[in-house]
């Protein structure tokens, strides 16, 4: 893969007292990619994503977005960048368009209601634009979100679990919405507990384990590391889930979880 690295990171190390999340990450993420950092509850993927929007500082080693260092021109990184949270950051009194105009007017945009229907129609929203948001389906609302973290133009955008608590349909709505924004040119991140999500969407996968980078490539680069499946009566390829478990070990959670 020849295209430049949009968002790279070179021996990131990020403690909480005691608690040593990353431990050394490198990583590149060429321009227009999907890219999708996947790892364990409490693996330090939101910290990550925090460490390259510029919300938290890394306590050594470099990053940088678009060619900006975070930890030197963080206001540079910002504007080439848009982070959606896990929660949805949209207003649910205000309509739909009001909430896209609201952001367009917080980041002095021109002309925030045109901004506002140009998004809504990008997002397949408009009928929809005129409604309280607190009336949108999940789907429509992290649809809203995303469209949200859209305006102005970031040419990186960060999703940190974007499909969480979605339904199959509004989930393949998102993953829709964020292939197009990678075809149009936006290079995207995100993470994701879906292993299916990553396999079905991303361009590249990384998985972050122990505080580092365990593995990163394509998907087939991913499942070409376990050896083939010994051929019997049919051969089956391994899927991004046995490959995560063979390099993460079992799982040690107990109860039922998430
Ligand atoms: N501000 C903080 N203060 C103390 N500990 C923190 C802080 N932020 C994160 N941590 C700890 O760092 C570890 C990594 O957290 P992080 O949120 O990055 O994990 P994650 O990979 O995003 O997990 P999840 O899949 O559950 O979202 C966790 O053990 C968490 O408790
Ligand atoms: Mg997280």
């Amino acid at each position: 893969m020849s295209a430049p690295a949009v968002i790279s990171l070179r021996g990131v190390e990020k403690s909480f007292g005691d608690l040593r999340v990353l431990r050394g990450v490198d990583l590149d993420v060429p321009r227009g990619t999907i890219f999708a950092l996947l790892g364990s509850n409490g693996a330090g993927k939101t910290t990550l994503v925090r460490i390259l929007s510029t919300l938290l500082r890394a306590d050594a080693g470099a990053a940088a977005v678009a060619g900006r260092e975070v930890a030197s021109d963080p206001a540079g990184v910002r504007e080439e960048i848009s982070l959606t949270g896990q929660f949805a950051a949209v207003d649910e009194v205000l309509t739909g368009r009001e909430n896209l105009a609201l952001v367009a007017r917080l980041r002095h945009l021109r002309n925030p209601g045109a901004v506002a229907d140009a998004l809504l129609g990008r997002f397949s929203l408009t009928d929809a634009g005129a409604r309280a948001a607190g009336t949108y389906s999940g789907g429509m609302r992290r649809r809203l979100d995303i469209a949200m973290s859209l305006v102005g133009d970031p040419r990186v955008i960060f999703l940190d679990e974007p499909t969480t608590g979605l339904d199959p349909e509004a989930r393949r709505e998102v993953w829709d919405t964020v292939r197009s924004l990678a075809d149009g040119g936006t290079t995207v991140l995100l993470t994701t507990q879906y292993l299916d999500e990553a396999e079905r969407l991303a361009d590249r996968i990384a998985i972050l384990h122990e505080g580092r980078i365990l593995v990163e490539g394509t998907l087939d680069e991913l499942k070409a590391l376990l050896p083939p499946a010994r051929v019997e009566y049919v051969e089956k390829q391994p899927s991004l889930e046995d490959v995560f478990l063979a390099l993460t070990g079992p799982s040690t959670t107990s109860g039922s979880g998430s």
